[in-house]
């Protein structure tokens, strides 16, 4: 399903672009990058960028997101999380989850009652079901919800206007007012709740940051905020993505929906397949810090290297008949959630809601399909590029 991949292949697993910045789309060189030391993170701005942006709340809460760090920061930062973040929470979250999925699908069920002939999956289901598990993580109050629902939507907006502009002089100045505004409004927020934690832990993830962050004794109140707000940037819009692409591409292969519907112990792989078949991150950035070769390729330090974990996934040495959805695929393995270092902190979260989402979607809903009037290959994707996913999916 991405033509533009297949081009792009044709001259190589690492082909260099005409811009000059490495394309890469075979799975063992991505993989390779992603695992290698020697290839670092792309600052999201430079140290001029920053110098210009001074003062700004948005660009020091995206600068200090230890996604966008190497070591020895990234480590230390990442460590926080990691010691907070414990299979052991994201486990406990199971009841919570469905009660959350349930209320979801209840009230979908309730608006057809009334005779509503259609709804819309992404605004119904895909964007409320991560964002509500995210604070229920976090320990956000309930009462704070419907604020944080929209601090998740405008902090998606303002990043897509503000970070991806070609350049810090052609940042709108009413985004960028706008994209401070939100970051300081959540670091605001995240602030208060921390102090409120810290008299008071509770079991939650703040609390148990908090915890960390006292006995490491090593970080910036910057780097705390940052580190609260990325669970928000990182975790919400690749989980809707994977829900919503994940059910598309289910639709658009009844054979495949028919056979999760009889076998939902096949839900683990099928999510897998998911990952791999729409990636909801598309690519990542990496600069190498080390001359080296990859195959034919001739890397130089201060090499960008676009990452195409989308194509990387549609690789066919590695994935036979890679554009056909097949649920029971062996041996998946998709870069989805990147390898190495920054592999995906939240990738057993994320799983964990697909893992109850998807059946309890198909048991409920059991005929489900796309609204009258609906062409499959017309739906409007997002613009970003990175995170790929469907503006609306009209059900
Ligand atoms: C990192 C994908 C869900 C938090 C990443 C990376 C990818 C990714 C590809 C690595 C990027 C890179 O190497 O440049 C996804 C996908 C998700 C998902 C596809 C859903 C299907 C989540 C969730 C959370 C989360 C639910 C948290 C609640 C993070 C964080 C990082 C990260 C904090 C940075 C890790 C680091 O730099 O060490 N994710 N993610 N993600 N993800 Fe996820």
């Amino acid at each position: 399903p991405y033509p533009i991949y297949d081009v792009i292949r044709q001259h190589g697993p690492v082909y260099k672009g005409p811009d000059g910045r490495w394309l890469v789309t075979g799975y063992n060189e991505a993989n390779t990058i992603l695992r290698a030391r020697h290839f670092g993170v792309k600052h999201v701005w430079s140290a001029e960028d920053l110098q210009q942006l001074k003062d700004s709340a948005f660009a020091i809460t995206e600068a200090l997101m230890f996604l966008h760090l190497d070591p020895p920061d990234h480590t230390r930062l990442r460590a926080l999380v990691s010691k907070a973040f414990t299979p052991k929470r994201v486990a406990e979250l199971q009841p919570a989850i469905l009660q959350i999925v349930q209320q979801l699908l209840d009230d979908i069920q309730a608006k057809h009652r009334l005779s509503e002939r259609s709804f819309d999956f992404i605004q119904e289901f895909a964007f409320p079901l991560p964002i509500i598990v995210i604070a229920e993580l976090l320990g956000v109050p309930v009462e704070d919800r419907g604020q944080f629902r929209q601090w998740s939507r405008d902090i998606v907006r303002v990043e897509n206007a503000v970070r991806f502009a070609p350049s810090v002089d052609q940042i709108p100045p009413e985004s960028l007012a706008e994209a401070n505004q939100v970051a300081h409004d959540m670091r605001s927020y995240f602030r208060h709740l921390a102090s409120l934690r810290r008299e008071q832990p509770q079991d939650d993830l703040i609390s148990a940051m908090v915890k960390a962050e006292e006995s490491a004794g090593t970080l910036s109140e910057d780097e705390f905020l940052s580190a609260c707000i990325i669970m928000i940037v990182a975790g919400h819009e690749t989980t809707m993505n994977l829900l919503g692409n994940g059910i598309f591409a289910l639709l658009n292969t009844p054979e495949q929906l028919a056979l999760l519907k009889e076998h939902p112990e096949i839900t683990a792989s099928a999510i897998e397949e998911f990952l791999r078949f729409n990636s909801p991150v598309q690519m990542t950035l990496r600069v190498a810090k080390s001359a080296t070769t990859l195959g034919t390729a001739d890397i130089h330090v201060g090499d960008e290297l676009i990452i195409l974990l989308g194509a990387a996934n549609h690789d066919p040495e590695r994935f036979p008949q890679p554009d056909q959805l097949n649920i029971q695929r062996d041996n998946i393995q998709p870069l989805s959630f990147g390898a190495g270092m920054h592999y995906c902190i939240g990738a057993p979260l994320a799983r964990l809601e697909g893992q109850l989402a998807f059946p309890e979607l198909l048991k409920q809903l059991p005929d489900l399909a796309f609204a009258a009037g609906v062409v499959p290959d017309e739906l409007a994707w997002n613009e970003n590029f990175a995170l790929h996913g469907l503006k609306t999916l009209p059900l």
